[in-house]
């Protein structure tokens, strides 16, 4: 694998594989990778001849100063990870190489799936992510880019974005990869203390408890709120500050759950903010049962 940072050698690098008719899958991360980065890799092989991965540490999609200078920069380890997982070029560009001195544009979705969420929890986040998104397709040009469901309203916006300005590139789900108590995979989790990260797999219990109950006929998006608000509730560490059930292209606050959903959650354990989701296909609840008829009442 190669590592570059240069943009004229990534430049290169890409019109290269251009003459030689190379398709070109391209996985954007911030680095400090553990496996869930590394099934994204293996996926977007699966969809192009050549891989390239990036590691960029978007100063413009952190909210909070804090966690932008607390963030793991970890390059040396995720170079070696990258090249065992079948990357072939990683680029790792400086700020100047995406933010170009006295640089005035962004991109920004306007609307849902932005709006909400996220978007109210992390103003200006997704404008962030949108306008480095937009860079990284303009520098590395790929057919196919790869993100993961983990961050579900994220998938939701690039698929607006590159629906909305016409960029000619297949958007490739990634399945979320959890630890063995269904913690989601997160660069963060290095952060939490013993005691928090034992707490953390309240998460996904939630998760599941409503995976269960929908499986179980619930269509309600109240009672579902209430089911993963209830069980989040049961850990002290935990702050919730969303447990939702929305549509899984606007984002939108759903009453009653029908085609593709998600069940978006945002809980802080001690000062850690962690993010979860589930996304379910849900068929129309089939009509119960008919009720036994009346029986005669006996005079
Ligand atoms: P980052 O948090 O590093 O994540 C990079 C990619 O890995 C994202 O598409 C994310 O959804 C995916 N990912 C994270 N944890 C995962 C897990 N447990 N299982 C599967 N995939 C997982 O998301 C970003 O960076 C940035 O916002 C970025 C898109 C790079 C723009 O700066």
């Amino acid at each position: 694998m190669e590592l570059l940072s240069d943009l004229d050698a990534l430049r290169a690098r890409r019109a290269e594989w251009r003459r030689e008719g190379r398709r070109v899958a391209l996985v954007p991360t911030m680095g400090a990778l553990h496996a869930g980065h590394l099934s994204l890799v293996e996926l977007a092989r699966r969809h192009a001849e050549r891989v390239v991965a990036t590691v960029f540490v978007n100063p413009t999609q952190f909210n909070n100063p804090d966690d932008l200078a607390r963030y793991p920069r970890t390059l040396e380890r995720d170079a070696e990870l990258l090249a065992g997982a079948g990357c072939d070029l990683l680029w790792a560009p400086a700020v100047e190489d995406i933010y170009p001195r006295g640089c005035a544009s962004w991109v920004e979705v306007c609307g849902p799936p932005a709006e909400g969420l996220e978007g109210t929890y992390r103003p200006g986040h997704f404008r962030g992510v949108a306008t480095v998104v937009g860079v990284l397709f303009n520098r590395v040009q790929p057919e196919v880019a790869v993100f993961g469901e983990k961050d579900a309203q994220q998938l939701a916006v690039v698929r607006r974005l590159v629906r909305d300005l016409g960029w000619e590139i297949e958007i490739v789900p990634g399945p979320t990869v959890r630890e063995a108590d269904g913690l989601a995979m997160s660069s963060r989790n290095v952060r939490l203390a013993p005691a928090e990260r034992r707490a953390a797999a309240v998460l996904y219990r939630a998760l599941d408890a409503a995976r269960t109950a929908i499986a179980a006929g619930e269509r309600s998006g109240d009672a579902v709120r209430r089911l993963l608000a209830d069980v989040l509730a049961g850990e002290p560490l935990a702050q919730v500050e969303y447990a939702e059930v929305v549509d899984a292209a606007s984002f939108r606050p759903l009453d009653e759950l029908s085609g593709a959903v998600v069940l978006p959650l945002a809980v802080r354990i001690g000062t850690t903010r962690l993010i979860d989701n589930l996304p379910l296909q849900v068929s129309v609840a089939l009509p119960a049962a008919a009720e036994p008829a009346a029986t005669a009442t006996h005079a």
